[in-house]
């Protein structure tokens, strides 16, 4: 990229699945394998940005130029996230959080016991993306994701506006080459005005320059509430 739509910008981005222990064995996750994540945070570096990438546990290595942080359980990922959200003026939330974890953590391996079933209760974890919309700075841009199985249009639409985001990505999971643990993504931008932009099937790195270049369009004309 010749041109810099991303300088002076400092982009916090969230990748991969987050894990909720059961015991020290076991845990509950998800099929995120970070790579959309990493291909913003690659790109959002590419355009000029100063970038953070808050990760969850992935087999991916570190990308030029930019500051990687490791974490394990959503909680992490909140406590790392509203540290770095003041520096922060825009924030991507491309990680698959658990929604919940065990109540309970057991610190010695659960054992089987016969012809009993094991019931395993969850507490609902911090809805990140709702917590920033509360701290964040009026001119910080925030962009969340939808990983949707049925009624795309009707949940993209209820996140943007319920978690009072500037752009919402939506990705239909079960279609072929979207999603989790695919190569390539086709995505559709949902803006607070009511519009919507499909883009095409593409690698993962091409999604994310067009969100990216879409971000710093919209970034431009951001009323600041
Ligand atoms: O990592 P890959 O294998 O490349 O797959 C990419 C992806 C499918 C994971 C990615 O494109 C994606 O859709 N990420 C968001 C997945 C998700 O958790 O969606 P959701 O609809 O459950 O959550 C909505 C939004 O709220 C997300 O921005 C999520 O980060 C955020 N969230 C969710 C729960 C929570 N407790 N806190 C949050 O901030």
């Amino acid at each position: 990229l010749t041109d810099k739509p991303l300088l002076g910008e400092h982009v916090l981005v969230t990748a991969g699945p987050t894990r909720e222990r059961i015991d020290p064995v076991r845990y509950l996750t998800n099929d995120s394998t970070g790579t959309m994540g990493y291909a913003l945070a690659q790109m959002a570096w590419r355009m000029g940005a100063q970038v953070t990438l808050i990760s969850g546990p992935v087999d991916k290595p570190p990308l030029m130029g930019v500051e990687r942080i490791f974490v394990t359980s959503a909680a992490e990922m909140y406590n790392a996230v509203m540290s770095h959200l003041p520096m922060s003026t825009i924030v991507i939330k491309a990680a698959a959080v658990a929604d919940y974890r065990p109540e309970f953590e057991s610190d010695k391996k659960l054992k089987k016991q016969d012809d009993a079933l094991l019931h395993l209760t969850l507490a609902q974890n911090p809805d990140i993306l709702k917590a920033i919309k509360e701290r964040r700075n009026a001119a910080c841009f925030v962009v969340g994701f939808a990983a949707e199985t049925h009624n795309p249009d009707y949940y993209a639409r209820k996140k943007l506006e319920e978690k009072g985001l500037d752009l919402l990505v939506l990705n239909d999971v079960l279609e072929p080459g979207a999603g989790f643990g695919t190569t390539t993504n086709r995505v559709s931008l949902y803006y607070p005005d009511g519009s919507v932009q499909q883009l095409p099937l593409a690698p993962k790195l091409d999604v994310a320059r067009d969100i990216l270049l879409a971000i710093a369009e919209q970034k431009k004309g951001k009323v600041i509430r």
